[in-house]
């Protein structure tokens, strides 16, 4: 049969190239801490990108780094993969098990070029773990969580070390420039370099606003209105973000792919109330289970599909199969997927594909308090859980550590009579099992475990059934031989395998 005109120009629209892939992940980025939510800051290109996307209202992450990156990059909860505890450690043999495979693997067998830039954090004890053995054709960044942003050095278990890589290898020679630009640099570079006729899977993880607070002084100058220091220099943060993000948006812009490309924003985590961050109005700050810690900033920008907003449900656990669908890339490594595919809910505004998400089960998270009521789940409510199901929220054992603190943190920024509106009547701290309705009472001030046990024994169970597919929990001790002055003064991976490495020079 002849092919009319019509019907080769359908034929090649159909087998056209797939969309781009542009992950931008904050690290830290307060609810409170865009120039959308906060006018006190200055975010425009952040809030641009936003507002010409799919911002997600009732989206949400986790309390830390390395549960959300992990979840995001395999598709599976922390419990699935043995990191729900805490963050990698330098030195520490552990990381996303080799056995879960990655987004860039699958994004990569669907025809992708794939790039990183930025933070990993998934572990690198291993060099088959670094991101160039997984899926990524070229890594330019860090391995590790919070070194400076000029030195590209951090101190842990009582050593410093420099963790920089480029090409597949670790290198001091960027020393003394600060992070956020050379990573806009890369990423201009690598735009710039990239055949349009390709698709381009492209992974940011970006070091701002994470501590230490340092951001060149031009920065720090605009906000010299800003008493308090560590807000001070964190609001420098948030603006160099926020210029690495528009350098990076031009790049695309100005390469003619950025209509094609889906567009992901994402935060990590809430932010760190510690060191400079805020998520006013919700309660609490990163690594608690408060909503300050979990409830994050994120957006989608899915070509056209127009700009607007989506009240539903969504979990970071979602991301994967979603963008898979929005590709219409096959799960070519059998992934099993503990989310759902958002991609309808997403374009067509359908109903969220769940109407839970677990938050996390911290086995190594014991509370000592004295809540002495029974329920009849066998689930240990002493330990740190958490669990959304429809409106409720249940938490277990206790939702942040001792010295934190529990309730609604002011911006340093704002003037003080606002102050009046915190409340801070809180529920005792020695109770164990604590259920809020966040539809209703988004700024948990109303703990309601007494007025709803048949919700509380509900939950429990679903945390039960869950803690039943949980495999145990990973937290190995440092090996000294991972210490950098066993490695050069480096942090790297410091564990030979006979893996063969293709590194990428770029
Ligand atoms: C690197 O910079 C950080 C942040 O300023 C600082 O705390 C740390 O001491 C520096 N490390 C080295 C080795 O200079
Ligand atoms: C449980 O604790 C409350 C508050 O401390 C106390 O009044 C009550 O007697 C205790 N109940 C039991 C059964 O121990
Ligand atoms: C989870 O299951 C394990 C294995 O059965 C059990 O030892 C542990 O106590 C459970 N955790 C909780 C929080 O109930
Ligand atoms: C990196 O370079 C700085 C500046 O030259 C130097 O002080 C530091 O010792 C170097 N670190 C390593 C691991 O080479």
């Amino acid at each position: 049969m002849r092919l009319s005109i019509l019907g080769w120009i359908s034929l090649s629209v159909a087998i056209a190239k797939k969309p781009n892939v542009l992950i931008l992940i904050a690290d830290d980025l307060g609810w409170n801490d865009i120039s959308l939510h906060n006018s006190y800051l200055s975010t425009p290109n952040v809030d641009g990108l936003i507002q010409e996307s799919l911002h997600l209202q009732s989206y949400y992450v986790n309390p830390i780094c390395t549960p959300t990156r992990s979840v995001l990059m395999s598709g599976r909860y922390q419990i699935h993969t043995g990191l729900q505890h805490a963050v990698i450690l330098g030195a520490q043999p552990n990381g996303l098990p080799l056995t879960d495979p990655v987004q860039p693997e699958i994004f990569k067998d669907c025809g992708y070029r794939t790039h990183m830039v930025g933070k990993w954090h998934l572990g690198f004890y291993d060099e088959k773990m670094v991101p160039e053995n997984r899926g990524f054709e070229s890594h330019y960044g860090y391995l590790i969580g919070a070194e400076g942003h000029y030195n590209h050095s951090q101190f842990m278990q009582g050593q410093n070390g420099v963790d920089f890589r480029d090409g597949g290898a670790s290198t001091n020679s960027s020393w003394g420039q600060y992070s956020a630009d050379l990573f806009a640099k890369r990423v201009e570079d690598l735009v710039e370099a990239h055949d349009v006729e390709e698709s381009l899977y492209m992974y940011v993880g970006l070091q701002n606003v994470h501590y230490p607070l340092e951001a060149p002084q031009h920065y720090v100058d605009q906000f010299s209105w800003i008493k308090d220091r560590d807000r001070r220099v964190y609001a420098a943060m948030t603006k160099s973000m926020d210029d690495t993000v528009g350098r990076i948006i031009n790049s695309f812009k100005n390469k003619g792919i950025w209509e094609d490309t889906i567009v992901y924003f994402t935060t990590d985590n809430g932010g760190s109330t510690l060191y400079g961050g805020n998520n006013w109005p919700l309660r609490g700050l990163k690594n608690t289970l408060w909503e300050g810690g979990i409830r994050g900033i994120g957006s989608i920008k899915i070509p056209g599909v127009s700009a607007d907003k989506r009240d539903q449900l969504m979990h970071v656990v979602d991301m994967f199969p979603t963008l898979l669908d929005l590709t219409s890339c096959p799960n070519t490594r059998k992934v099993k997927f503990d989310g759902k595919s958002q991609a309808k809910m997403l374009v067509d505004n359908d109903e969220s594909q769940s109407d839970s998400f677990l938050i996390n089960i911290d086995p190594l998270r014991k509370n000592k308090g004295a809540d002495n009521r029974t329920w009849h789940s066998d689930f240990d409510v002493r330990v740190q859980a958490g669990l959304r199901w429809q409106q409720w929220k249940l938490l277990t054992g206790a939702p942040s550590s001792d010295n934190y603190p529990t309730g609604h943190i002011y911006p340093p920024e704002w003037p003080q009579d606002g102050r009046k509106n915190s409340q801070s009547n809180f529920e005792s701290s020695n109770l164990n099992v604590r259920l809020f309705d966040i539809d209703n009472d988004p700024l948990e001030d109303f703990e309601i475990s007494n007025q709803h046990t048949e919700i509380v024994e509900k939950m429990l169970n679903m945390l039960s059934s869950y803690n039943s597919t949980a495999v145990p929990c990973r937290w190995p001790n440092p090996d000294p031989a991972g210490l950098p002055d066993q490695n050069g003064g480096f942090w790297k991976p410091w564990i030979n395998t006979d893996h063969k490495l293709r590194f990428h020079n770029f």
